[in-house]
């Protein structure tokens, strides 16, 4: 009996100071197949049955104690291991990973399109949007643009592989799509991004930005055309810029005219921006097509519109002085932070 403490006394030291490996190897010289604890319960046989008790009782006691604490020693090593781990695995979100990025802000065409779409609000146009993917009904046919019409060719249009569809090359497709919705009388702007199938220069780019826009009421006349892009012109420029009506030729409107503006970094004389002409080409417009209203079910004979088209690029460049389109797709942190 007095052995029996001394084993386990002893046992419980190794297991204090053994790491897993030695766990092992402890629990099976203590409690395994030829263990010191199993070989005495074994040799119960030869004493005894008095004896046979006392031994048999202080020796199942040892082997509880012994097994409960190394399980308590295994339970310990793998909470330490799992804080380990845990401490490998920590994300580390102090304030040094954050700080050196600056906040960022809009692109200057985001900007330019925001600034359109809050003046053309204020002169009371809802807004509306369209698909970039168009079918060639709305994109051409419904705009009184007919089979033989060389914007329909392919150096011009991006046709998807195969489809009838395509990437709308310009705004004016939402034209259709807003009439298709509302009955007049109705005032809207659609703002997108277009493409055409073309090369990119210092003025052309085959991905830009335009804002169309239109009115139908009855007796909408080419006055409230001026009248509205004049003033949309003095709202978004904060002064009044020289500007000139020219006529013009679209499908879609009839009479149809472009806008120019007097450019504002030579004052008319002539200078890089504006190619030495004096004046900047800003807008299509005119008056809504016959054709247009019918391919709606509006009748023409009651109503009467306008629209325009108006490059979202042209007016920022106009705005800030730019005078190549190619810096605003570059990315070029230089110039992008100057907004
Ligand atoms: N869709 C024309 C273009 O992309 C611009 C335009 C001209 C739109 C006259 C209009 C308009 O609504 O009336 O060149």
């Amino acid at each position: 009996m007095d052995n029996m403490n001394q084993i386990v006394n002893e046992a419980m030291k190794r297991i204090k100071n053994s790491d897993i490996e030695m766990l092992k190897i402890v629990k099976s010289e203590y409690l395994g197949k030829n263990g010191i604890l199993t070989k005495i319960l074994k040799s119960l046989l030869h004493y005894s049955i008095e004896d046979r008790k006392k031994i048999g009782f202080e020796a199942n006691k040892a082997k509880t104690i012994l097994e409960s604490e190394i399980e308590k020693r295994k339970e310990g090593f793998k909470k330490a291991l799992l804080v380990q781990k845990m401490q490998k695995e920590k994300l580390n979100f102090s304030p040094i990973f954050y700080f050196p990025f600056s906040k960022g802000s809009f692109h200057p065409i985001v900007q330019t399109m925001q600034d359109m779409i809050l003046a053309f609000k204020s002169l009371g146009f809802s807004i509306a949007e369209g698909p970039e993917i168009e079918t060639d009904w709305y994109n051409f046919e419904a705009l009184n643009i007919p089979e033989n019409h060389p914007a329909k060719d392919v150096q011009d249009t991006f046709y998807l592989d195969g489809t009838e569809r395509l990437l709308r090359t310009h705004t004016s497709p939402g034209q259709i799509r807003v009439m298709e919705k509302l009955k007049p009388p109705l005032k809207v702007v659609v703002p997108g991004r277009v493409y055409r199938n073309e090369a990119s220069d210092a003025s052309h780019s085959s991905t830009f930005h335009q804002i169309e826009g239109l009115r139908v009421d009855k007796n909408v006349t080419l006055l409230d055309l001026k009248i509205i892009l004049t003033k949309f012109i003095h709202i978004f420029f904060c002064y009044e810029p020289c500007i000139r009506f020219r006529p013009s030729h679209f499908q879609f409107t009839e009479p149809s005219a472009e806008v120019d503006v007097k450019c504002l970094f030579c004052k008319g004389s002539g200078c890089r921006v504006c190619k030495n002409l004096g004046w900047i080409e800003m807008l299509g417009c005119g008056i809504v097509h016959p054709n247009v209203l019918k391919s709606v079910n509006y009748d023409p004979e009651l109503y009467s519109g306008y629209a325009f088209g108006i490059g979202v690029e042209r007016i920022a460049m106009l705005k800030y002085g730019i005078d190549d389109i190619r810096l605003f797709y570059e990315n070029d942190l230089r110039f992008l932070k100057q907004f």
